[in-house]
């Protein structure tokens, strides 16, 4: 079997995206109408991107990038997926979009309680900058907020020491 790929994410993909949206994020999933909202931002200000391996979609992530400031906005992979290197993929691909679009900086938010995600940002460059009490909602779960400069690549892509199966910054999905 093919690796995962990428490709930009359309209104078609709705469906499966609202499905791994809601098995993932349960009570803090976006509604249809949000993500919609969303793509219609494409591409003057969104860059959502969608991961599929064998025909199936795998995972997705979305940006907010349109000036000197890039916001990942969410990222998520199949839970029988994970540790193999697609969530890394959509990062690195968010990355080089910002690149592309003249973003400095690239911020996020993460849960506190996401160990996991925090370890991939942190492999990736991101160091935490604060916190945001209260962020997620209705949970009330603190926000760490991390960044990284869009630029300087981070020492995980110097080392370009990867997964099997892992494509470092493979250029997205144009
Ligand atoms: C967070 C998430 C997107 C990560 O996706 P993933 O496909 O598992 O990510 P990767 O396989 O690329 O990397 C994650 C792990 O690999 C590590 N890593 C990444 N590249 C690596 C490399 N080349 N060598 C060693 N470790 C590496 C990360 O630090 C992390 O460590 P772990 O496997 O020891 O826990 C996924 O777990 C997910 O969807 N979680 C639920 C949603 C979520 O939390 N989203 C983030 C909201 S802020």
């Amino acid at each position: 079997m093919t690796g995962p790929s990428l490709r930009a994410m359309t209104t078609s993909d709705l469906p499966s995206v609202l499905e791994l949206e809601a098995v993932i994020f349960g009570e803090e999933a976006w509604s249809r109408e949000m993500l919609a909202g969303e793509l219609g931002q494409q591409p003057a200000s969104r860059y959502y991107i969608v991961a599929e391996e064998g025909g199936a979609l795998v995972g997705y992530a979305g940006m907010l990038a349109a000036g000197d400031q890039a916001d990942v906005l969410t990222i998520a992979v199949t839970t029988s997926r994970w540790g193999r290197g697609i969530g890394s993929l959509l990062l690195t691909a968010l990355l080089a979009e910002a690149r592309r679009r003249g973003s400095a900086e690239m911020f996020l938010e993460v849960r506190a309680d996401n160990v996991r995600a925090q370890r991939l940002y942190k492999w990736w460059g991101f160091s935490e900058v604060g916190i945001r009490r209260g962020y997620y909602q209705p949970s009330g779960t603190d926000a760490i907020v991390m960044r990284r400069d869009v630029a300087a690549p981070s020492d995980a892509e110097l080392s370009a020491a990867g997964r099997p199966g892992l494509v470092p910054d493979s250029g997205g999905a144009r």
